[in-house]
């Protein structure tokens, strides 16, 4: 099993808007003594603005920028990092997540997802109704990004929380194990 109180750790959590990553996230963050730091959390206190009101005042590209300097703020740190799911959209946040591994990928499909976050109205990418047709679109273009990303990839859909947790915490034991850390 992986190593707890482990303060060299920084692990991040990427995939599509309602895969889990901030509740696995705080799981492992709680596992392993150190601290979740979720990445549009850190971007509302920062900017003093909640996500829909950047995206409706800068739109979406002015929010990609605060995410990209926000990204690089919190890259590093001893934590687990919980990103948004456009995070993987700039090939500039690409290759600084590939050089900052482990990078694990919570893959659910846009049925399991339009479920969970059907009517949320804190994701201004999803318009009322289209919950589902958006997930489709986004995990077609989204997948492969995610994909040359992650080090690990955790399929969800039935698993509960704490098979989810253990799955991970089962790569981590190999992937620190290869390391010698
Ligand atoms: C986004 C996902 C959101 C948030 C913003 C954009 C996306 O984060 O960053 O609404 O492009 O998928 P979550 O994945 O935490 O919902």
């Amino acid at each position: 099993m992986a190593k707890k109180n482990s303060d060299q750790l920084s692990l991040i959590l990427i995939g599509l808007m309602g895969s889990g990553k901030s509740s696995i996230g705080r799981r492992l963050a709680k596992h392993f003594g150190i601290s979740l730091i979720d990445l549009d959390d850190y971007i509302v206190e920062k900017a003093g603005r909640t996500i829909p009101d950047i995206f409706a005042e800068q739109g979406e590209e002015g929010f990609r920028d605060i995410e990209s300097g926000a990204l690089r703020e919190v890259l590093g740190k001893p934590a687990v990092i919980a990103t948004g799911g456009g995070v993987i959209l700039r090939e500039e946040n690409r290759a600084l997540l590939k050089d900052h591994p482990p990078v694990i990928w919570l893959k659910a499909s846009p049925e399991f997802l339009a479920k969970r976050i059907d009517g949320d109205s804190n994701r201004p990418l999803i318009a009322a109704g289209e919950t589902l047709r958006k997930l489709q679109q986004l995990a077609e273009t989204r997948y492969p990004l995610y994909e040359q990303c992650a080090d690990f990839t955790l399929p969800r859909g039935d698993m509960k929380k704490r098979e989810a947790l253990q799955s991970i915490l089962l790569f981590l034991a190999e992937w620190q194990a290869e390391r010698g850390l």
